[in-house]
């Protein structure tokens, strides 16, 4: 029997991470096994993956489910594939939830994941946040937590480790850990349980290409984590509708020609440095 990873990881820090942990896991003698949906058709733009979910994570005894957020959530790629989990008849197996963010606010995707998980018959055991660079500001002059994971972020996910091999060993208990989940301040949970990840995003998905300025390169292609952009006609365009964007900016980071238009960048820009990106403390833990 294995542990199964699933993850999803628009610019790489959720996979560091969950390959990290992966590796902790390894090195104690527990069997792994990882599904990276990121940039992959068949969980991105299928309607129904239930039935790819079922064949690809196969017989397991943990599932780790890794995510980055994104406005307080969960990113809504991984939150998806959360909900169309098949569903557990026969004994409940135990998750874990492992999230990276920028250190602003993790609030209720921890919560919600826990949920999600639950409804598909896991025991959501336990809820680590890793601190990481926040994303959005990787061509700010002001870059948010640059140097993240760090050390402390390790001892965390040592911790976590510690505490899944004995769940899987039979020493500990597999218990839900849904009141740990409820970590964040009330008012911070009301807030973004109202303030959903589409209303604060929604409106800024109408990410664009200065066909002018575009000289082709490709790059936007090979970056963007849910595939919008394609050569067309040998024209580089946008394939998807524009709601499929989930504004990770990985488009405009990697263009050298400015070609971008990214309408949420600017809106980022001024509130990620002008008081906003309070850092949470601590700013990873685990919650079991
Ligand atoms: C569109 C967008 C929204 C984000 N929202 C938040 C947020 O609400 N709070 C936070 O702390 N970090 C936020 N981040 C930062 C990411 O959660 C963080 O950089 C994460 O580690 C990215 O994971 P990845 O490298 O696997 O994509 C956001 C990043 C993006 C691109
Ligand atoms: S990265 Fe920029 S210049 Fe290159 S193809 Fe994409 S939009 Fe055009
Ligand atoms: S179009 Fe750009 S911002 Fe939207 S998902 Fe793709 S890379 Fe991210």
């Amino acid at each position: 029997m294995k542990v199964v990873f699933l993850v999803f990881s628009p610019s790489g820090h959720t996979l560091l991470t969950a390959q990290n942990f992966m590796n902790m896991l390894e090195n104690k003698g527990v069997s792994c096994d990882m599904i990276n949906i990121t940039k992959n058709d068949n969980y991105i733009q299928k309607e129904d993956i239930t039935h790819t979910l079922y064949s690809d994570i196969g017989e397991h005894c943990m599932l780790v489910v890794c995510a980055p957020i994104y406005a307080g959530h969960c990113e809504q790629n991984m939150l998806r594939i959360i909900h169309m989990l098949p569903k557990r008849k026969n004994g409940r197996i135990p998750a874990i939830l492992l999230v990276t963010y920028g250190g602003v606010h993790s609030s209720v995707a921890l919560e919600e994941m826990g949920k999600g998980i639950r409804s598909r018959g896991y025991i959501p055991i336990m809820g680590i946040k890793i601190a990481a660079e926040h994303t959005l500001t990787a061509t700010f002059k002001k870059r948010i937590n640059r140097q993240l994971p760090g050390e402390k972020e390790q001892q965390v996910l040592a911790e976590a480790a510690e505490i899944a091999v004995n769940v899987l060993n039979g020493k500990t208990d597999a218990v839900d850990a849904k009141k740990a989940l409820e970590y964040a301040p009330f008012p911070k949970r009301l807030m973004f349980r109202i303030l959903s990840q589409e209303k604060i995003h929604g409106k800024y998905k109408k990410v664009a290409i200065n066909s002018q300025i575009c000289n082709g390169c490709g790059q936007c292609i090979r970056a963007c984590p849910v595939n919008m952009f394609a050569c067309v006609d040998n024209k580089v365009q946008l394939i998807r509708n524009p709601g499929h964007c989930i504004l990770c900016a990985e488009c405009y980071h990697h263009c050298s020609a400015g070609a971008i238009i990214h309408p949420y960048i600017e809106v980022a820009r001024k509130r990620l440095s002008d008081g906003f990106a309070e850092l949470e403390n601590p700013q990873s833990a685990v919650y079991h």
